[in-house]
C-alpha cells in the first residue's frame, strides 16, 4: 500500500459520532467515581456517544480480557444491543487485551492511551504538534500492529482512528519505521528551530509567563483575557495542544512572554510526556508559572499533584511559581484576592478568568514577583562552585563572605530578582535556592 500515513492524518471527518461501550475496573473497595467522570467527560472530549457504562470489580486484571469472562461476554452483548462502534476501556490494556477482546466483541478497542491520543489529534494545531501526535500514535500503534485480526477495519466509527488508522494494520512495519524514522528527523529540525527562537529571546532577556495547569483548568480561558488574544476555547479537554506565545506588557517590568501549554493530565502514557517534552520547554525556561487550578474541582488537590509530577519529569519544578484558583463564580463566598506568604511575597491569586474578576490582581501579583525587587539571601557553596561565586562578584552583590569549617563559602548576598532569575537560568545548581 503506498497512500502515506499523513494523508490518514486528521483527514477522517466523522459526520455522526461514534457510539461508545465505556468500561471501568474499580480495583479498590472504596469505588472512587473521579476517575470514571473523568474518562467520561474525555470520552466527550473525542465527541463520543456514550450508548453504555459497564463496571466491574477486581482485585486485579484478568490476564486474558483484562476483565473477566463473564463481564467480555456482556460488553460484547451491549455492542451488538447498542450497534457500538468502540470499546473504550479506562485503563491500559496490552496488546493480547485489546485483540482478545476485540475478536470476542467484534468491536474496535480503544485504550485511555488511545484515547488521549486521539484527543491530541483532533486538536493538534501547530505542524510541531501534529508531528508530535502523528509520532506518538504510530509508536502506540507499532506493538498492536502485526497481530490483529482483519475486518474491523471495515466497521464505522473514527475515535482511536484518528491518526494513523486501521487502515495502516495493512501496511507493513517496514513502512512504519521509515515513517518514524522520518517524523523524528523532521521533529529534531523543528525543535531545533524553536531552541533558536527561546535563545533569541533570553538573549534579549525576556522574561518568560508560562500557564500550565489540569486539563480544563481555564489555561485559554485566562490566557485570552490577560491578552485578549483569540485563542481556541472550548468546554472540552485538550482544547490546547501546542503552546502559544503572545507578547505581554507588564508594570515596572516591562515586556515579558506568556506562553499557553497543552493541559497535563493523571497517568501520562511516558512515551507521550516525552513526545510533548519539547512544546512544553517553555514552561522549564519560564521566569515564573502561573500554575491554573479549577478551584471548583472536587479533584483540585489530586490535580495540582499531577500538574507537579509532570514538572517534576520535565525539571520545571524548581520554577518559581504562582498558583491561580480560577472559576472562583462557581465557589461561595470565596472574593478575588491575593494570598502572601510569610515575606510578603504573592504566592496564589483567586480570580474568575470567565467573568474577568481578579485578573488586575494576578496581574499585580505578577508584577510583584517579577519586578526588580532586591533579595536577599544567604548562600552556601562548595569550592566546585567557584563560577557561581565569580558571577555574584562581577554583579557586586556579595555582602558579606565567610568560610565555613568544612571548606564552604558562605555568602549573603543582595540581588536584583531579574538579575537572579538569569543566573539560575545559567546555574542549574542555584534553582535548590528557591525564593
Ligand atoms: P485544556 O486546553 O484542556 O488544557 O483546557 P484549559 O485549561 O485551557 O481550559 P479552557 O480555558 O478551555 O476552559 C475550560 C472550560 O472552563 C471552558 O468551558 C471555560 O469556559 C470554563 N472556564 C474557564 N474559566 C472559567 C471561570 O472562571 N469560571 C467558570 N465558571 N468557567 C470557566
Amino acid at each position: 500500500m503506498s497512500t502515506a500515513f499523513s494523508d490518514f492524518v486528521y483527514s477522517q471527518t466523522n459526520t455522526t459520532p461514534d457510539r461508545a461501550i465505556i468500561v471501568h475496573v474499580f480495583f479498590s473497595q472504596h469505588k472512587n467515581l473521579d476517575d470514571l467522570n473523568e474518562f467520561q467527560l474525555l470520552a466527550k472530549s473525542a465527541q463520543v456517544d456514550i450508548a453504555q457504562l459497564i463496571t466491574t470489580a477486581r482485585s486485579t486484571p484478568q490476564a486474558k480480557y483484562f476483565v473477566g469472562q463473564g463481564k467480555a461476554e456482556e460488553i460484547a452483548q451491549a455492542v451488538q444491543l447498542h450497534n457500538a462502534d468502540v470499546i473504550l476501556v479506562n485503563h491500559q490494556l496490552t496488546p493480547a487485551q485489546t485483540r482478545n477482546l476485540e475478536s470476542l466483541c467484534h468491536c474496535r478497542v480503544v485504550d485511555r492511551t488511545g484515547l488521549i491520543l486521539d484527543i491530541f489529534a483532533q486538536r493538534a494545531r501547530s505542524h510541531e504538534g501534529k508531528l508530535q501526535v502523528e509520532l506518538a500514535q504510530l509508536k502506540h500503534l507499532a506493538t498492536r500492529l502485526v497481530r490483529r485480526k482483519t475486518g474491523l477495519d471495515q466497521q464505522k466509527g473514527a475515535v482511536g482512528l484518528r491518526g494513523p488508522g486501521e487502515t495502516q494494520l495493512e501496511t507493513d512495519r517496514r513502512l512504519i519505521k521509515v515513517r518514524i524514522a522520518q517524523l523524528q528527523n523532521r521533529l529534531e529540525k523543528v525543535a531545533k528551530q524553536r531552541n533558536q527562537n527561546r535563545q533569541t529571546r533570553q538573549k534579549a532577556d525576556i522574561p518568560t509567563i508560562s500557564l500550565v495547569g489540569y486539563t480544563n483548568a481555564g489555561k485559554s480561558t485566562l490566557f485570552n483575557q490577560i491578552t485578549q488574544a483569540n485563542v481556541y476555547v472550548a468546554d472540552q479537554l485538550f482544547a490546547t495542544l501546542d503552546p502559544t506565545l503572545r507578547r505581554l506588557s507588564i508594570q515596572d517590568v516591562g515586556t515579558t512572554i506568556l506562553a499557553d501549554t497543552v493541559g497535563f493530565v493523571r497517568d501520562l502514557p511516558h512515551d507521550l510526556v516525552s513526545a510533548f517534552k519539547s512544546t512544553l520547554q517553555e514552561t522549564t525556561d519560564a521566569s515564573l508559572l502561573l500554575h491554573v487550578v479549577d478551584s471548583a474541582d472536587t479533584r483540585k488537590l489530586e490535580n495540582i499533584q499531577a500538574v507537579n509530577d509532570v514538572l517534576q519529569e520535565i525539571k520545571a519544578d524548581n520554577v518559581p511559581t504562582l498558583l491561580v484558583y480560577n472559576k472562583i463564580d462557581q465557589l461561595e463566598n470565596v472574593p478575588a484576592h491575593i494570598e502572601y506568604n510569610e515575606e510578603n511575597q504573592p504566592v496564589a491569586v483567586y480570580l474568575s478568568a470567565q467573568s474577568g474578576i481578579g485578573i488586575d490582581l494576578l496581574l499585580d501579583a505578577i508584577r510583584q514577583r517579577l519586578k526588580n525587587t532586591i533579595l536577599s539571601l544567604n548562600i552556601t557553596l562548595s569550592s566546585q562552585q567557584g563560577k557561581i561565586r565569580h558571577a555574584f562578584y562581577q554583579l557586586n552583590c556579595v555582602r558579606h563572605e565567610q568560610i565555613n569549617d568544612i571548606g564552604e563559602y558562605q555568602l549573603q548576598i543582595e540581588i536584583d530578582q531579574i538579575e537572579w532569575l538569569k543566573l539560575v537560568k545559567k546555574f542549574a545548581d542555584l534553582k535548590t535556592f528557591n525564593c
